[in-house]
């Protein structure tokens, strides 16, 4: 089912948790809502589900505005951090409830509570307790408990937060295998960029109750929109310079140094020129540049570290700290003067004044 959010606002008392959000999300698809903690994802879910009504603006389900409608009657599937599970009943039952309180049959009832379990994968664990399961397999039971009405909607609160790594990696996989063989519109919020980033089409991406981003993830990581967007995502994180920009709209020049850097793009810039731009590059979009008669900027080796198959430089021009991803292969050490250079294309400016990316990229 196709979701639309129109202009939607949530106030409680002075404060506004979500601010004008618009949003479309296509059928079939999985949205994560992500952003620090209080920028509003759960209020926005509760608005979803029905548990808030909105201060103002519209929601859709379809072509259906459903701001008035009980949460009951909105086929929506829910699922929050803590299991939420009856204790005193078995798996088979826990998934069984909803169609009991929908008065279906309990025979079609069980039968349907055993599709969901071998959708799910627990199949083997129906005679079993709430407490007699794992956490992840405890989720599972949610997930298919949320499922078993069919529901239209699937909404996922921070379903992963209480699993230790390992078990949150496996279940974020899980649940997109889940979610793509039943096929049903999901969103799913989460704090944790890895995670949003695995599992979405596309992801909302909010701060301070408002609209940030909305984009496929790698779109959002390569072509981050504005200064907040590009440091929310990406670890290590991008690096940020801050800058000068040339009286050509072309060049910047660099802190602390007599460098210069031709950006190679079209500022995205209304003309006016002021006194705060940043440079943004993400660590794995430098490369050292042996030949010194080449574009780039000279910086001192602080350190170098092994991380996995490649090396983490860590680097400082003038008063700015750096991190580079490099090759193993370039050997550099500390206190060695090296030439970094930015992929082409690969170059974020942004205007302070208001955070945008000033520069055009694809996307
Ligand atoms: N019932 C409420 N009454 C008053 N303020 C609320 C209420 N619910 C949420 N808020 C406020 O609205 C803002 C957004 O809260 P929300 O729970 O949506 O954040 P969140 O993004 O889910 O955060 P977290 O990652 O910590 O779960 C916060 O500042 C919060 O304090
Ligand atoms: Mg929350």
């Amino acid at each position: 089912m196709k979701v639309q959010l129109k202009d939607i606002t949530m106030r409680f008392e002075n404060m506004t948790a979500v601010d004008r959000l618009n949003v479309t999300i296509e059928e079939g698809t999985l949205v994560s809502l992500l952003g620090p903690s209080g920028c509003g994802k759960s209020t926005t879910l509760f608005m979803l589900a029905g548990l808030y009504q909105p201060t103002e603006g519209e929601l859709y389900f379809g072509d259906r505005i459903v701001n008035k409608i009980e949460p009951e009657n909105r086929e929506i599937g829910m699922v929050f951090q803590n299991y939420a599970l009856y204790p005193h009943l078995t798996v088979l039952k826990n998934i069984m409830f909803p169609l009991k309180m929908a008065k279906i049959p309990k025979k079609e009832a069980e039968e349907r509570a055993r599709e969901m379990a071998a959708l799910v994968q627990i199949n083997h664990l129906l005679d079993r307790k709430p407490s007699q399961l794992s956490g992840g397999q405890q989720q599972r039971v949610a997930i298919a408990r949320a499922l078993v009405k069919k529901p239209k909607l699937l909404l996922l609160d921070e379903p992963l937060s209480n699993l230790d790594a390992r078990l949150r990696l496996e279940m974020r996989e899980e649940i997109r295998r889940i979610q793509q063989e039943v096929g049903i519109t999901t969103i799913f919020v989460t704090h944790d960029q890895e995670e949003a980033m695995s599992i979405s089409d596309k992801i909302l991406l909010m701060q301070d109750g408002k609209k940030q981003q909305f984009s496929p993830p790698q779109d959002m990581y390569d072509y981050p929109e504005n200064h907040f967007v590009a440091q929310f995502l990406g670890n290590p994180p991008i690096n940020r310079l801050s800058v000068k920009l040339g009286e050509d709209l072309q060049t910047i020049v660099l802190p602390d140094t007599e460098d210069s850097l031709h950006l190679g793009a079209p500022l995205k810039s209304n003309g006016e020129v002021n006194m705060h731009y940043e440079l943004g590059v993400r660590p794995e979009d430098f490369y050292i540049e042996p030949d010194l008669a080449k574009a780039g900027f000279t910086v001192e080796t602080i350190m170098v570290e092994r991380i996995g198959r490649d090396n983490l430089l860590y680097a400082r021009l003038g008063q700015t700290n750096l991190r580079a991803i490099v090759s193993p292969d370039v050997k550099v050490n500390r206190g060695d003067m090296v030439k970094l250079a930015i992929r082409p294309g690969r170059t974020h400016l942004f205007d302070l004044s208001n955070g945008k990316n000033l520069l055009h990229h694809e996307g």
